[in-house]
């Protein structure tokens, strides 16, 4: 039995069709008080909870379902398509929770196992408190690539992604690989790569991150490419707050796509599969 959470019911529909399993009944509610309530009545010995905690309101809502699910199954599966402060993975400074952690352990409370597609760092997985597998989904962001690309240029904006660079350029089947050097100041947040240019004349480039958020991180490399051809941009999760869509579109990217981890306009490659095949 699927059980989706606001936020991810199109993957979980497509998760369903994946599994042939059924989609439980949902309904999401709140009280007048603004409180959060969502019922889920079903009858299965197996329950999948499939929600991203794109939001507070959505990381409540994964409690709740988790606290329906273990009530009504006797084994219950928690799928993390993204996972909300997984980025907070340290105390950065004196005095900062590790949010992740936080996250992991309440949600660890009412499961059995966890999946998350792609955690920002592999270590995130360590923070819960019963098994927790990564499902890595990054391969499938070569799908949409245009067959015939001109000496692609497989880029990450830092070097944490570079491995995801790599994985898609194998995927696609040729190209090379190159990482940018990225650099935040904590003050501003203003962001600068090194080296400050990179000649792509006349290459097709395909930057590849983990996430999108504001768009500043892949603009900011894009600002570096001198003469390329066409930029393409892809994410595992799209998670585009704000202006970040158009920063892209003005940036002059010919595609922008990510999966469904994060439900957008963009979300071009469904994680499905992948997430089915570790169930
Ligand atoms: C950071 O290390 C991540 O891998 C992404 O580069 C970052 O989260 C992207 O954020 P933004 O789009 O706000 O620059």
């Amino acid at each position: 039995m699927i059980l989706p959470g606001s936020a991810s019911q199109s993957l979980a529909v497509a998760l369903a069709t994946e599994l042939g399993e059924p989609l439980a009944p949902v309904e999401y509610d709140r009280f007048a008080d603004g409180e959060q309530m969502v019922r889920a009545p079903f009858d299965a010995e197996r329950a999948v909870v499939v929600a991203s905690t794109t939001s507070a309101a959505a990381h409540i809502e994964l409690l709740q379902l988790q606290n329906i699910a273990s009530r009504q199954a006797t084994e219950v599966v928690t799928v993390l398509p993204y996972m909300g402060y997984g980025r907070q993975d340290a105390a950065f400074r004196e005095g900062e929770p590790v949010s992740a952690r936080a996250m992991a352990q309440a949600i660890s409370t009412s499961t059995d196992r966890v999946l998350v597609v792609n955690p920002h760092e592999p270590e995130v997985a360590d923070q819960f408190e019963v098994p927790c597998e990564s499902v890595d989904v990054a391969p499938r962001l070569s799908l949409p690539l245009p067959d015939e690309l001109r000496e692609p240029l497989f880029l990450a904006p830092d070097a944490g992604a570079t491995a995801l660079a790599e994985q898609v350029r194998d995927a696609y089947g040729g190209g090379s690989t190159d990482h940018f050097e990225k650099h935040r100041d904590p003050a501003s947040g203003e962001i600068s790569m090194s080296p400050s240019a990179a000649t792509v004349d006349g290459q097709d480039v395909v930057l590849v991150d983990d996430i999108i958020a504001t768009g500043g991180t892949m603009s900011g490399a894009i600002d570096e490419l001198d003469n390329p051809a066409r930029v393409y941009v892809t994410c595992v999760h799209p998670v585009l707050v704000g202006n970040a869509r158009t920063r892209l579109a003005r940036a002059g990217v010919a595609g922008v796509w990510g999966t469904d981890t994060v439900e957008q306009r963009v979300s071009a490659v469904s994680v499905a599969p992948s997430i089915a095949a570790q169930l």
